[in-house]
């Protein structure tokens, strides 16, 4: 039986939770939060133990996994004490908000030989697995561009306070919900980022970005366009795919669709259950990974996700492009994605 804990009972606390329920050899032992009422909510259905120090949680709790769900900054720290205490992690994206965060966080966990896998929701939710299945089919051709379009809200009172430090979230909205976008866009753009532009807007008095705009060159050629924006008069989260034979549109709210030779098809249609779904398919990837599986999802592309974001800072504050070096994990994951897609 593996005993998971989980840090930080917030949003998605409960999809983390209800996912340990459904696997069988998967207890969730124990809740932490600052809030105790919070923790209570998230560890009560499971019979979980709850605690309100995440040490005192990895000394008494005899875990031998945790998921780490707090704000961004925090996950350093979290992901060192985990390591030192030999508890694997699951880690909430963005994996940290530096690249030298998420190089030490997998240097710990090399050290301590314990697994670390973050978690990059976008590859388990139904519709976007859809869209690996048509591609991966080679039905469509090459990928040859991707326009990426998600709303939010960056208004203040929206979301927690800790969302508009810059300091703890790392950004605003470009780290938080365009990561995302910048996800699945390098996934199913098949190759790792070579060059980004980037500008941000700063509304409604916050401290850190509201809206943005990416545009990305990938190192096989692949064009990609990512849009966020806040209190949009529509809500939106859309990926469009262009494809030598065809194009995918891909949501949520829609399921995904396929157009060729002018005919429109659904071949994913949405359901309530899909977000359950994806983290549900998560959770049992990180557990066939402590048993010696290989992730779906690299530490090296979570990283990259976040030296991008970064780079985007970059480009919107210098008003040039930004052209990134590739590096040992980046080849190594360029070489996985590419050769799963046609
Ligand atoms: N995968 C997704 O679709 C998705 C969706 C939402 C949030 N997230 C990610 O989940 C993480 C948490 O975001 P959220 O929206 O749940 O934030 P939140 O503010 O709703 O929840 C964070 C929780 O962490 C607790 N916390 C803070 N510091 C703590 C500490 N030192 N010890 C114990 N608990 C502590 C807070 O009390 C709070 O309850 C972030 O990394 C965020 O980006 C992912």
């Amino acid at each position: 039986m593996i005993r998971l804990g989980i840090i930080g009972a917030g949003a998605v606390a409960h999809f983390h939770a209800a996912s340990a329920g459904r696997i069988s050899n998967v207890e969730l032992a124990a809740v932490c939060d600052l809030q105790p009422e919070a923790a209570e909510k998230v560890a009560r259905p499971w019979g979980a133990r709850t605690y309100g120090d995440y040490l005192e949680m990895f000394r008494g709790a005899s875990l031998d996994a945790v998921i780490i769900n707090t704000p961004h900054a925090l996950h350093l720290d979290m992901v060192l004490a985990a390591a030192r205490h030999g508890l694997h992690v699951l880690v909430e994206k963005p994996m940290a908000t530096s690249v030298a965060d998420c190089d030490r966080m997998i240097s710990a966990c090399q050290e301590s030989g314990v697994k670390m896998v973050i978690g990059q929701i976008q590859h388990f939710l139904p519709e976007k697995l859809a869209v690996e299945e048509l591609l991966a089919s080679g039905e469509l051709g090459h990928v040859l561009m991707i326009r990426d379009y998600r709303t939010t809200d960056y208004r203040p009172g929206t979301r927690p306070e800790w969302f508009f430090s810059k300091g703890m979230a790392g950004g605003g909205a470009l780290m938080n919900i365009g990561g995302h976008c910048l996800d699945r866009s390098i996934w199913f753009g098949g190759a790792p980022v070579e060059s980004v532009s980037c500008s941000t807007l700063n509304r409604f008095g916050v401290p850190v970005e509201t809206d943005g705009s990416i545009s990305l060159t990938l190192r096989n050629g692949v064009n990609v366009m990512i849009s966020v924006v806040s209190d949009a008069a529509q809500r939106t989260d859309e990926v469009l795919i262009i494809c030598e034979h065809g194009t995918i549109l891909c949501g949520p709210l829609k399921g995904t669709l396929v157009r060729r030779n002018g005919l429109t098809s659904t071949v994913w249609e949405p359901r309530p259950e899909d977000i359950q779904e994806g983290f549900f398919l998560q959770l049992q990837d990180f557990i066939k990974v402590l048993d010696g599986g290989t992730p779906k999802v690299s530490v090296g592309h979570a990283r990259h996700i976040v030296e991008v974001v970064l780079a985007a800072y970059e480009s919107a504050e210098s008003g040039m492009p930004v052209v990134l070096e590739p590096t040992a994990l980046h080849s190594l994951d360029a070489a996985r994605t590419l050769s799963e897609v046609p």
